[in-house]
């Protein structure tokens, strides 16, 4: 075994400071052709004369900085992660924006055909598989070291932005739910609730709520689920 003594540790600190200064010389005076061997930046990147946004691009997607062929848990890279979809475009306003009729109606549009619907219509599940699911705010894993991801099964976070029973304190970004099942439990409501949770631009475009089943990061079992905490009578969401 490799044990860190005194002088492999700061050779290890020294070698480090040597990368983090020259990376910022190169980054701080564009001058890198000459500076450093080829790998870092393209000598023809002038990043003066890029926008913000287009240098932020760029420093991203295009400059190596990044490992962008990671994995990710959800089985893509780290690279599609940071590329948006089509719906993310269309919502990526300016500051203080609001979502014009056109943009609105495309991701409506682009929401609806996202949605799946289970084979023998919208059921509701087991409350309690549904609880544990709204508490665990566990998201997809990217990369492999820094925990073993494989073991965690993506939750719904949804107290991370509501609340829903008492017993439990939740977020404010979105609407209480507490006591959502007075509501009742018609076709429409099932289809509204499942929709909500499937993929919510679909009601309130470029919503800041995540697109849980269209995303992949519930099944269409786990929608069930939450879907009894949030209309089954027995459920603490529905006992206050
Ligand atoms: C990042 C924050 C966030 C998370 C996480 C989140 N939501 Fe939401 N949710 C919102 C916001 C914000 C709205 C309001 C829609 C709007 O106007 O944008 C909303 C709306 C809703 C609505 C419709 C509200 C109504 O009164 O009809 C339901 C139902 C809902 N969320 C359920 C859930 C469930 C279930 C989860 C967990 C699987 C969840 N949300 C996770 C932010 C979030």
């Amino acid at each position: 075994m490799f044990k860190k003594t005194p002088v492999a540790a700061s050779l290890v600190a020294a070698a480090s400071l040597l990368l983090i200064t020259g990376g910022c010389s190169a980054t701080n005076t564009g001058k890198t052709a000459e500076a450093k061997p080829a790998a870092a930046v393209p000598a023809k990147v002038d990043y003066t004369k890029m926008t913000p946004a287009a240098l932020a691009e760029y420093l991203v997607l295009e400059s190596d900085g990044f490992d962008l062929k990671q994995p990710t848990q959800e089985g893509t890279t780290g690279r599609h992660r940071l590329t948006q979809d089509e719906i993310q475009k269309a919502c990526s306003l300016g500051k203080g924006k609001e979502v014009d009729d056109k943009t609105r109606e495309k991701v409506m549009a682009l929401a609806a055909a996202s949605i799946k619907y289970p084979e023998g219509g919208i059921k509701l599940g087991d409350w309690k598989k549904g609880r544990e699911l709204a508490w665990s705010g566990y998201g997809f894993r990217t990369a492999h070291n820094p925990d073993d991801h494989v073991k965690g099964t993506p939750g719904g976070n949804c107290y991370n932005c509501h609340q829903l029973a008492t017993d439990r304190t939740g977020g404010n970004i979105g609407p209480a739910l507490t006591g959502y099942g007075a509501r009742g439990t018609s076709p429409d409501m099932l289809k509204y609730t499942y929709d909500v949770i499937y993929n919510p631009h679909v009601y309130f475009a470029c919503t800041n709520m995540p697109r849980m089943g269209a995303v992949g990061v519930l099944n269409q079992q786990q929608i069930a689920d939450i879907m009894a905490y949030l209309l089954d009578p027995n459920s603490p969401v529905n006992k206050q």
